[in-house]
């Protein structure tokens, strides 16, 4: 064994000189008291997870109730991504673009690594370090990519495990001189000699959630929590991984992946994408209604597709993730059956409510409230007190960790290395208005504009005001890597691409589950009722469904849905598929914002296609 490896605590088995003298130089900069090499094993993850037991992060659940499971609570500042805190360092300003936070990578070096009082220096003071060899894809698959996290939480140790294929067998692949993307993460929280340690350590006034695109490095400081922590995910999986798409032809996508299966026993993939707290992981296990007998949907991945066009003009998508970091409060056996049975055992839950009787709870899981509980920041909590101070027994971003591999709805394809060839692609954001039901595009160009255009209102999934409208192209407006527009323009050119070829493109949707009515409740049931939306998509992918025109694109008429079990009015109907003009006028004023911001290398098709919306809408 060399001597940095030594030095560095590497076991035997890693073979690859660039990891070990970047963990020796990272080890150097951040000063861990020591540096543990994570092999990801079930004994690994029961050790660590004990340890946080040890320590108070993590409270061990009833093992009758709710075997081989635990609960973290954290600070009350660290419950979210940070999207103000997150930036994407290109060299040069414009290809980061107006929707991303930038720094000249020299002075956010200069901040974090080489400055005199840099915030990675020393920052792992008195902590462990583990590091954490991931692969995004399945492992040695040709669309896989790794990773390696450094991090100084055992939190987001056991996270990794779950979220990801983590351990010895990714060191295998990297063998001497395999590729990784590193990614530092540090809770910022370093402890003096002696010092005593929080449950929940992270750096209450100082985050920074830092991207490299050209150097594909990830360095993030502060927090302890999901996306700013578990670097695989949004940071490597969307920010990096749509920079690399961009560079070799292919997409990384804020979207959930689901086959549904017809009584005829043919079989459609359909990729989703809602921005954060709108239904990816809900719709990705819908059970269909009574009256759908012979239907089935099956789920490959509720949050991030990679997708790649293949030899024969199809684009074929993985779930490059393992696991589900999933939204808790509205999950419950009805809304999301499989789901709860997901959540069975084995699951890491962070911010929900504890049980007197050591379980978990949260808002709507279910319809009768527990008489007492303590809430996500250790308080008692009762319906009397929950309904005087309005307080919440879960926070409303709270979240489970669990593997894949525990959903009893997981698609037999969902590891297939090739991927599954997507027959349609989903737009939806949460708009209380204006936005339809449901939506085709006529063309490619006009679902890119849709798509492009998504307005939704601000959920608990991110730091700052909630319910405000704004502007998510794709969904990935917090997970761009790079240029908005470019992107827009990458989306184009791959249509174009692949239509000039001679193949068939995807449909595209816009959907809308959650227009209100003037009670301010939600018309449309969502959740299973989606099923009757999903069904006129395939119909419409079979030719056998209907549907009219409108200024936006084409909708499908009341008879056009099978309301087989569901009592739905046309009067309902109308409300949430009905375009009104003047609200349409309003709405093509803010596309109009985004394409001011976005000017800079917005491409043509876009004001053109919102021309001929204005056309129509004015006829
Ligand atoms: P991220 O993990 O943040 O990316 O979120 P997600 O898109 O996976 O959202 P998720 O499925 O976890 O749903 C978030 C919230 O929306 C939950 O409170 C759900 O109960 C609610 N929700 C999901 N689907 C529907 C629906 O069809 N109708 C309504 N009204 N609410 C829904
Ligand atoms: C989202 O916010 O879209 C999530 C949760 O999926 S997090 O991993 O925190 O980004
Ligand atoms: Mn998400």
């Amino acid at each position: 064994m060399s001597n940095v490896a030594a030095q560095v605590n590497a076991p035997a088995y890693v073979k690859n000189t660039k990891l070990i003298a970047w963990v020796a130089e990272m080890a150097a900069l951040l000063q861990p008291k020591d540096i543990h090499w994570c092999d990801g094993t079930t004994e690994e993850y029961d050790r660590l997870c004990a340890q946080l037991v040890a320590a108070g992060s993590f409270k061990k659940l009833n093992p009758e109730l709710r075997p081989n499971s635990y609960l973290a609570w954290t600070h009350p500042s660290d419950v979210a991504r940070v999207e103000d805190r997150t930036f994407i360092c290109s060299a040069r300003k414009e290809d980061a673009g107006p929707t991303n936070n930038w720094c000249e990578p020299a002075e956010m070096r200069a901040k974090l690594q080489t400055g005199e009082d840099a915030l990675f220096k020393g920052a792992m003071k008195g902590r462990t370090m583990y590091v954490v060899p991931f692969s995004m894809g399945p492992l040695g698959s040709d669309i896989a990519h790794i990773g390696v996290e450094l991090s100084d939480s055992a939190y987001v140790a056991v996270n990794m495990k779950l979220m990801t294929r983590m351990g010895k067998g990714v060191i295998d692949v990297l063998g001497t001189d395999g590729e990784f993307v590193p990614c530092v993460h540090t809770v910022g929280a370093p402890l003096a000699e002696g010092q005593k340690d929080v449950a929940w350590p992270c750096n209450p006034d100082t985050k920074y959630i830092v991207h490299y695109p050209e150097t594909r490095e990830i360095w993030s400081y502060g927090s302890g929590y999901g996306g700013n922590a578990l670097l695989g995910k949004k940071c490597f999986a969307l920010r990096i991984a749509s920079t690399m798409g961009r560079d070799q032809g292919w997409l990384a996508e804020h979207m959930l992946l689901l086959g549904v299966t017809n009584p005829e026993g043919k079989k459609y993939h359909v990729a989703a994408a809602f921005p954060s707290a709108c239904g990816k992981t809900n719709f990705s296990m819908l059970i269909p209604p009574e009256g759908y007998k012979g239907w089935k949907v099956t789920t490959i991945g509720d949050d991030i597709a990679w997708i790649k066009p293949a030899a024969d003009g199809k684009l074929y998508a993985i779930n490059p993730e393992a696991g589900y970091f999933g939204v808790a409060p509205g999950t419950n056996t009805l809304t999301n059956f499989n789901c709860m049975k997901s959540l069975d055992r084995d699951v890491i839950f962070t911010n929900v409510a504890l049980t007197d009787d050591g379980d978990v709870w949260w808002e709507s899981m279910t319809d009768e409230l527990p008489a007492h509980l303590l809430d996500w920041q250790g308080n008692d909590w009762t319906p009397a007190i929950a309904k005087e101070k309005g307080a919440k027994a879960a926070h409303p971003n709270a979240r489970f960790t669990v593997a894949a591999t525990n959903n009893p709805a997981l698609d037999s394809e969902w590891d297939n290395p090739a991927g599954v060839p997507i027959d349609a692609f989903i737009f939806g954001g949460r708009r209380s208005t204006t936005v339809p039901l449901v939506t085709e595009a006529r063309d490619w160009t006009e679902g890119v504009y849709m798509a492009a255009t998504m307005g939704s209102e601000t959920t608990a999934a991110a730091f700052g005001q909630q319910g405000v409208v704004r502007r998510d192209p794709f969904a990935m407006l917090p997970f761009m890597g790079y240029n908005m527009s470019e992107y827009f323009q990458h989306w184009l050119d791959l249509g174009a691409k692949l239509q000039a070829a001679g193949h068939q493109l995807p449909k595209i949707y816009c959907v809308n589950w959650f227009r209100k009515g003037a009670d301010g409740k939600f018309v449309w049931p969502g959740y299973s009722e989606n099923m009757r939306v999903l069904e006129w998509m395939v119909g419409r992918l079979e030719g056998k469904a209907n549907g009219s025109e409108n200024a936006f694109g084409l909708s499908p008429n009341y008879e056009d849905i099978n309301w087989s079990g569901l009592n739905f009015t046309k009067d309902q109907f109308q409300s949430v598929i009905g375009i009104d003009k003047a609200a349409w006028q309003q709405e093509l004023k803010l596309h109009d914002e985004l394409f001011t911001q976005l000017a800079h290398k917005l491409p043509v098709a876009m004001p053109a296609t919102k021309a001929k919306l204005e056309q129509r809408l004015a006829a």
